[in-house]
């Protein structure tokens, strides 16, 4: 559900925007969500680089069959709807410059709501020195880029595996489109997928990428859940929803909107895996994504923090994971070119006051995605394993958090408010489309460029 932030409906009227102005406070705009139909992007992408390389030819060839009018030049009439600088090649410091000449003259034109994306190399993998800091730069220089955007702009990094060039195309596509409203001041790793080396197949309906797809969502009868269900079945998904029995009559409902399948099952049980598997192919003929989002929170200090407030969150956040995962990543389990999508949170990056328990098993999610995405014998089934970590997201949740609390938290990142639950959703569902099979072990933050943890 989402609810309203008073003060961006404030200063979205003239009276507000004059007052907002006069005092100097953060003027948040409305985001330009995904909307069935409109364009990839609100107006011509300038692509530009440092010198021709493969990269940049795939992403001119790529982004102009995606739809996009890929321009060379900054056009002098209209406003740009996004900018991608191909700096694959930069191997020292001096390179750089190339950011800075594509990037200067373009940012002056950008619309609302643009997009920068950025495209490099691993740091990890470079051969020397100089090659290894030009790559790191890139970080520093686009998460400087994303807090000097204004107006709903956002400027995100993608680190792509030599020969990776084709598979980053979905990555590009996805930070460059309204789905990533909320995602800003990130970086996306693209390595090479197993077996494929041209471009992955693109979905027949790109309206429909999830099509003919069997995801199941843990804790889908509410909040962040619900609409993590509701867009993998806009995206063509059959969604198999899972909740606790007492939230039994939510559950129905979400799953008969999404025109999927309700499953209670409580994700600690012992067999919760296993009757997940069975619910999905005995209902719908397998499984392909998993989403696990269900999760808790039981808050206190430490020094007050009893072994049942501990142990529960640490179980249904983190443990449950682990034993499902084990039915679900078996030889048996989840299809070949599965995927798995994890739900972490910034305060398992930043911590946070009276959250220990809860910080840990979000930060034991992130070492979840590590181990996974480390493993060969899931790259070889083609099965990717990553993770989102919400920032301050609008649900029931965070309305609940007293108002000076929730103020900060919305105000916090550098888009001046907090995300809706379909901005979580929208990265989850670009995690579990096929076309993404290249993509695995990352964790991206969905927090606006919250402060925290950055
Ligand atoms: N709301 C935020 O700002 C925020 C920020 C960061 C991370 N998250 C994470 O996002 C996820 C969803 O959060 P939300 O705000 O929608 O929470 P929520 O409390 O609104 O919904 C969680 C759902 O999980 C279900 N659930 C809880 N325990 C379960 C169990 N043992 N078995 C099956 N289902 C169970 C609940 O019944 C509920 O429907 C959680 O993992 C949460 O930690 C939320």
């Amino acid at each position: 559900m989402a609810h309203t932030d008073g003060y961006t409906a404030f200063v979205s009227s003239t009276a507000g925007r004059k007052i907002a102005t006069t005092l100097g406070l953060p003027q948040p705009v409305a985001l330009r969500r995904h909307v069935a139909g409109r364009p990839l992007a609100d107006g011509p992408v300038l692509v530009g680089g440092h010198a021709d390389t493969p990269a940049l030819t795939a992403l001119r060839d790529g982004l102009t069959a995606a739809g996009a009018d890929v321009v060379e030049e900054v056009p002098a009439e209209q406003r740009l709807g996004g900018v991608v600088v191909d700096l694959t090649a930069a191997d020292g410091p001096t390179d750089l410059e190339s950011l800075r000449a594509t990037l200067a003259p373009a940012l002056k034109r950008l619309g609302r709501c643009a997009r920068v994306v950025v495209v490099g190399r691993d740091p990890a993998l470079a051969t020397s020195p100089a090659q290894r800091a030009a790559r790191r730069a890139l970080e520093g220089a686009t998460r400087s880029v994303a807090k000097e955007l204004r107006a709903g702009a956002t400027a995100n990094l993608v680190l792509v595996a030599d020969g990776a060039e084709a598979g980053a195309l979905g990555t590009v596509t996805f930070l460059l489109s309204a789905r990533s409203a909320y995602v800003d001041g990130q970086v996306v790793r693209v390595g090479a997928a197993p077996g494929t080396s041209g471009a992955p197949e693109a979905p027949a309906d790109p309206e429909r990428p999830l099509a003919g797809r069997v995801a199941v969502v843990t804790g889908a009868a509410r909040g962040i859940g619900a609409d993590i269900a509701r867009t993998l079945g806009r995206d063509g998904a059959t969604v198999v929803c899972v909740d606790i029995p007492a939230a039994g009559a939510h559950l129905a409902a979400v799953a008969n909107e999404v025109g999927g399948t309700a499953l209670q099952v409580d994700v600690t049980a012992d067999d919760a895996g296993r009757r997940i598997l069975e619910h999905a192919r005995s209902r719908h003929g397998g499984l392909d994504v998993v989403v696990h989002n269900a999760g808790i929170t039981r808050d206190k200090l430490l020094v007050n923090m009893d072994a049942e407030r501990w142990a529960g969150v640490l179980d249904v956040n983190l443990g449950s994971i682990l034993r499902m995962n084990e039915a679900l990543l078996a030889d048996d389990g989840l299809r070949e070119g599965g995927r798995v999508v994890l739900v972490s949170s910034i305060a398992g990056i930043a911590g946070n006051r009276g959250q220990t328990n809860y910080a840990a098993s979000k930060a034991g999610v992130i070492g979840l995605v590590d181990a996974y995405g480390a493993d060969d014998a899931l790259r070889d089934r083609g099965i990717t394993v990553n993770a989102v970590a919400p920032g301050f997201i609008e649900t029931e949740m965070t309305a609940k958090v007293p108002l000076a609390t929730r103020e900060l938290g919305r105000r916090l990142n550098s888009l001046n408010q907090g995300g809706l639950p379909v901005d979580v959703a929208e990265a989850i569902a670009y995690f579990a489309a096929p076309a993404q099979g290249a993509v695995s072990g990352n964790v991206v933050r969905v927090c606006g460029q919250s402060l925290l943890g950055a």
